[in-house]
């Protein structure tokens, strides 16, 4: 359990969860996960940004005692959720002289939330610096990635950005700077879509602060680093602020082959129209695949059974992730069947009022689907290629 040179002067001391399946009981973690602490070690003074989850506060214990370093002199909690914080408490144990720098949202939250004392804890403010000697911490705060009490570590003589969860992904590697650029990118597209996607309007703004910093590497709290800055600063602008894309997503359910046969219907129909369709089956569809897609997607269709006068739950609960990541869909259709009567449309519809879409006609069948109803179906993929036409195509992003 040795640490791991990242940049000059610091240190990679977290832990690699390569069991995790499941974060917040919510998110699937199918790569596993990593929570990355990181040592500062300047000529007078060494500091400890970020900690690592409960459950892994002996990993990051025994790679602190690797390093040779008998006193911490700071520990920077740039966020306060406990993946990163709750191994501070033990940590302080250890170190009484430690004093932990964090911004004045945080020290609340760490008081709330792991009853740390107070006089352990000194407030920074945006733009501060506190030196270790020969390297600067200089904080960055960065409210609503994903938390409002959010900052980022700034070492210039080491050109190194501690971002915390900004610029994360969930993957167990060894590697902390891996070959495949690509799959590295597709698994911080997932976290940004699963994590940072309803914020990416705030974001997007504080980004622009970052723009001056000479940056050689960003080191995020979960998953590899970034030897490239700019692989991941220019595929965040990507995904915050381009246009919704040729992409339609499909999600549905169905208990007699009704809504199936409907769905599969729409997709032939889209396709043929020239768009590109992702379909997904919410029995036991993979989440952060179906979050992914709403990064790009132009189109959002849910298509339902009724059960006892409403929605599928499978399909309501869609409907309220959907709504809760807030993605950039302009267009949002419901399809599906019912037996005798319901709301489910306007039901959905009434879900989704953070998503700033246009709600397309509702295509409700009664029972099997008839000829007239395919037809229906042909006109909302009418519709839909009509208003896809000058999209972007999804591309590899
Ligand atoms: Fe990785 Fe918001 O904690």
């Amino acid at each position: 359990m040795e640490p791991r040179k990242v940049a000059q002067a610091v240190y990679w001391v977290g832990a690699v969860d390569w069991d995790r399946r499941l974060f917040d009981e919510l998110i699937p973690l199918p790569d596993g996960t990593s929570y990355n602490a990181y040592l500062v070690r300047g000529s007078e003074k060494t500091a400890l940004v970020d900690a690592v989850d409960p459950t892994m506060t002996e990993v990051l214990l025994e790679r602190l005692r690797s390093s040779g370093v008998k006193t911490l002199d700071y520990v920077v909690a740039n966020h306060a959720e406990q993946d990163h914080s709750g191994a501070i408490p033990r940590i302080l144990e250890l170190h009484p002289g430690a004093t932990v720098l964090c911004t004045p949202k945080c020290k609340a939250f760490l008081m709330d939330l792991l009853h740390l004392p107070p006089e352990r804890i000194r407030e920074v403010a945006d733009g501060e610096s506190v030196s270790l000697g020969d390297r600067t911490l200089r904080f960055i705060h960065f409210p609503w990635v994903h938390w409002p009490e959010t900052m980022l570590t700034w070492v210039p003589e080491s050109k190194i950005l501690l971002s915390c969860d900004l610029f994360g992904s969930h993957l167990a590697t060894t590697e902390l700077f891996p070959a495949d650029g690509p799959a590295l990118l597709r698994a911080a597209k997932r976290y940004y879509a699963e994590i940072m996607m309803p914020f990416r309007g705030v974001i997007e703004k504080n980004l622009a602060r970052l723009d001056g910093l000479d940056i050689a590497v960003i080191a995020p709290s979960h998953g590899p680093m970034f030897g490239q800055p700019r692989l991941i600063l220019d595929a965040y602008r990507n995904w915050i602020s381009s246009a919704p894309r040729n992409l339609a997503v499909v999600a549905y359910v169905s208990m007699h082959d009704s809504t199936r046969r409907m769905a599969m219907h729409l997709v032939e129909a889209l396709s043929q129209r020239g768009v590109r369709v992702q379909l997904f089956n919410l029995i036991g569809a993979d989440v952060g695949k179906l979050a992914m897609a709403l990064v790009d997607a132009a189109t959002v269709i849910l298509a339902s059974p009724t059960v006892l006068m409403g929605a599928h739950p499978k399909v309501a609960e869609a409907a309220y992730l959907t709504n809760l990541l807030k993605p950039k869909a302009r267009f949002l259709a419901i399809v599906g069947s019912f037996g005798w009567g319901g709301k489910m449309a306007e039901q959905l519809v009434g879900m989704l009022g953070s998503v700033k879409a246009e709600v397309l006609p509702p295509v409700l069948v009664k029972g099997l689907p008839k000829a007239s109803d395919f037809a229906a179906l042909d006109k909302l993929a009418d519709d839909i290629g009509a208003r896809h036409a000058a999209l972007p195509e999804p591309g590899n992003r």
